[in-house]
This record gives structure tokens, sequence and C-alpha cells, in this order.
């Protein structure tokens, strides 16, 4: 797929890794749209220093509202055109202070759930469904039946899964979110590769930005250990490389990618023999 001159949304378009986004898809001549939740005022200045020149846009919308999302994909192509796909960027990892009681990790479990996969999927769906509208033969009438059939590469998926959602990485909930990441990313690439679409994921491990602003120490401890190389948490700058390169390249489609230093995941300090609690090491791991 060309970036230039393709229009993307960008989800979580005012945060690190979709603000760089932004910037590094429009420097290559894309169009953007940025879906996010904070304040118009605060979203508008994203837009404006993602481009100056006037090619993002941003839209206040709430991933986890099907019918916002869907407004707001709509008027992305009415007001940009041309959606050849998105950069699915938006999440949440909620952190709270460890007791023994499992059950206080309910509420933000829930909270992760709608935000990181049921947001996911809501995205993904929308995007496709924007991308396919003016293609669908809704009667049947195509000679290959009821639905689309195409050969011709129609648009991208990018979501945001995470070194978490490995099994042993000891996140209690955040990271199965991140695993459902990687599910829905699989399942939707089976299903849109009919219509042409890639569905592709990026795994990156620790990446400055306002999510690990006051992060313990504890993962960047263990990157520091066991990571091959680079043993230091990556810019977002970084990890716009990986977004270019899934979209110009046809080929690449249903898998996920780690972009995390070799990072190992061993977290030495933690639960093995003789090593520390990771609950006293690390408030908030969840
Ligand atoms: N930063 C990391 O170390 C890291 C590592 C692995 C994976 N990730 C994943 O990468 C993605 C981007 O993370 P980031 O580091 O840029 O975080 P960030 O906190 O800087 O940006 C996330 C953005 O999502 C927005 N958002 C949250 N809930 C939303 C909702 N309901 N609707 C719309 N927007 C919403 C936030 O307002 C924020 O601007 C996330 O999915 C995150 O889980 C981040």
């Amino acid at each position: 797929m060309k970036i230039d001159g393709s229009t993307f949304i960008i989800t979580g378009g005012a945060g690190g890794i979709g603000s760089a986004a932004g910037r590094s898809l429009v420097a290559a001549g894309a169009s953007v749209a940025l879906f996010d939740v904070v304040p118009e005022e605060v979203g508008n200045s994203a837009a404006k220093s993602v481009s100056p020149e006037g090619r993002a846009i941003y839209f206040r919308v709430d991933i986890t509202d099907s019918d916002a999302v869907k407004a707001a994909v709509e008027s992305t192509v009415e007001k940009l055109g041309n959606l050849k796909g998105c950069v699915h960027c938006a999440g949440v990892a909620i952190k709270r202070p460890w007791t023994n009681d499992v059950a206080e990790s309910i509420p933000n479990f829930k909270k992760m759930l709608d935000i990181n996969v049921l947001g996911t999927f809501t995205v993904n769906a929308h995007v496709a469904d924007a991308i396919n509208k003016p293609l669908n033969h809704p009667n049947g009438g195509e000679e290959h039946g009821p639905f689309w059939t195409t050969n011709e590469e129609r648009g991208v998926i990018i979501n945001f899964a995470s070194a978490a959602a490995n099994p042993y990485a000891r996140v209690l909930s955040y990271g199965p979110t991140k695993t459902a990441v990687v599910g829905i990313t699989k399942s939707m690439s089976d299903f849109l590769g009919p219509s042409g679409i890639r569905v592709v994921s990026i795994s990156p491990s620790i990446v400055v930005s306002a999510m690990t602003a006051n992060f313990s120490t504890y993962f960047s401890d263990d990157l520091l250990k066991h990571a091959t190389f680079p043993r230091v948490p990556l810019t977002a700058d970084q990890i716009t490389p990986t977004i270019h390169y899934i979209i110009e390249n046809v080929g690449v489609n249903g898998i996920d990618i780690p972009v995390d230093g070799g990072w190992r995941l061993v977290s030495s300090k933690a639960g093995l023999a003789g090593g520390e609690d990771p609950r006293s090491l690390a408030p908030g791991l969840e």
C-alpha cells in the first residue's frame, strides 16, 4: 500500500506512539484523522503539531462506542477521502497497588477489556466496513457470490498488542487483553483477506510515553538485564519504521511483529527461586 496520497485513521492519536505515527505518515505524504478521548483543544493542537499544513484532523471519539466510531470513520472519509486503513494505538494500562485480593482487579480488568479488546474489534470492524462500503455488492450480484472477493489491495489495519501479551510476562490483567489483540488481529486478517484488507499487530516492549511515564522500575530493570539490544526503553519514533514497513509490504499479513530489543521477559528479580516477591517490587504490576 502506498502511503503517499492515502488517508489513515490513527486511534490514540494524541498519545505517544499515535502522534509519532501521525507525524511520520504525514511526512511520507498521507493525510491522517486522529481519534482520541482528550478534549477538543488538546486534540486539535495534537493535529496541528502532527501537520502544521492541515493534513491532520482530530475527532474526539471513545473507541468503545460503536456508533461514535462509525460516525467518525464516515466523517473521515467525507473530509479526507481515500481511506486506506488505520493505525490503532488507543489503549490503556490501568495500575493499582497490589493487595491479596485478586477480586479487586475485576473492575480494572473489565475496563481494559472494554478499551483494549472491544475497542480493537470495534475500530477494526468500522474501518474495514468503510473501506469496503463503496465496493460492496450487498445483493450478491457479483460472480463470486454474496460476499466481496477481490485480488486488489484495499487496505491495511495495524493493531498494537504488547510484549506483555506473552503469557509469561507476569502482567495480571493488561497482559491478557493484549493477548486478545493478537487473536483479533489473526481472525480479522482471515476474515478480511478476501476483501483485500491486511491486518497486522505490533508488540513493543517498553516505549517512552504517557502510559509509561510513571512506571515502576520493574520492567525497565528487567529490560536492562534481559533485552538483547537495545537494553533501554524505545522512543515512539523507533516504532514508526515498523508501521511504514507493514503498510508498504503487501506480503505481511496476519502476524504479530515484536519490536522489543530481543527482550526475553524472564523477570529475573521476581518469582524465580530465591527471587523477590513481584508484588513488593512492582506495585501496580497489573
Ligand atoms: N508505551 C509502551 O511501553 C507500550 C508497550 C507496548 C504496547 N503499547 C501499546 O501501544 C499503544 C499506544 O500506547 P502509547 O504508549 O502511545 O500510550 P499513550 O497513553 O501515550 O496513548 C494512548 C492514547 O489512547 C487514548 N485512549 C485511551 N482510551 C481511549 C478510548 N476509549 N478511546 C479513544 N482513545 C483512547 C489516550 O487518551 C491516549 O492518548 C497502546 O495500545 C499500548 O497498550 C505501549
